[in-house]
């Protein structure tokens, strides 16, 4: 983890953060499972400009111990996973370019701020995830676990869906920050597939493209509670 002092955006950066929080805002109800919007508000979250961080991670930490940090560059691996089991998540320290609002060539700060962070205000969510951080930090040296480990994450965090009684709703911060593929996601064109630890870890993904294979989780419940499963395969 390579931390730095989070950035005094500009004012035309705030700009750019005031039109992808307002745009994600139309159909957020309709689109995102309700604790995102409740963590949004928890967090103090809104179409102002590029939220203090500080003040943010006062309010995370009193709900659920977590913070965000910011950082240079994308974590990987080795330094990501040991930051999950730390109750700490990484924050792009910079914002997409105004001239196109959809491409970002890192995780930036509207994809982690936005995105991750109001997820991490809902206790059970935020205890799963330093878990999965805490397992996952075991099997660093082992490319081909820590593979499958991913997978876990980027289908589940990132680009999960799970089934509300309103319906199928948005459940991954990958998509949940990124207003095309959130109309994509809940389309008839991916292919949702539902969730199983063996289907999951064997799922290879790309990160460059839209998703074209979608993960449904039946409830939270089904997710928080199957790190023992997921993980025997490795310990057996
Ligand atoms: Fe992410």
């Amino acid at each position: 983890m390579k931390a730095v002092a989070f950035r005094r955006f500009e004012p035309r950066e705030h700009k750019t953060w005031q039109t992808l929080f307002n745009r994600q805002s139309e159909l957020r109800d309709q689109q995102i499972v309700p604790m995102f919007a409740r963590g949004l508000r928890a967090l103090n979250i809104n179409a102002d400009g590029v939220p203090d961080l500080d003040a943010v991670n006062s309010k995370l930490r009193a709900l659920t111990g977590w913070e965000g940090v910011p950082v240079e560059g994308l974590e990987e691996g080795e330094s990501f996973y040991s930051m999950l089991a730390e109750k700490k998540f990484p924050v792009g320290n910079f914002i997409r370019d105004e001239k196109d609002l959809s491409y970002t060539p890192a995780p930036d700060v509207f994809h982690d701020l936005y995105g991750h962070l109001p997820f991490y205000t809902d206790r059970a969510y935020a205890d799963f995830c330093e878990e999965f951080g805490k397992r996952t930090r075991k099997y660093l040296k082992d490319a081909k676990i820590l593979r499958e480990f991913e997978r876990f994450f980027w289908f589940t965090a990132e680009f999960g869906l799970i089934k509300t009684p309103q319906g199928k709703r948005i459940f991954g911060a990958g998509i949940a920050s990124s207003h095309g593929e959130c109309a994509y996601a809940l389309s008839e064109k991916p292919k949702v597939i539902p969730f199983t630890i063996e289907a999951v870890r064997q799922h290879e993904f790309r990160i460059d493209v839209f998703q074209e294979d979608l993960f449904l989780i039946e409830n939270e419940q089904q997710l928080y509670s199957c790190l023992n499963d997921f993980e025997k395969a490795y310990t057996n």
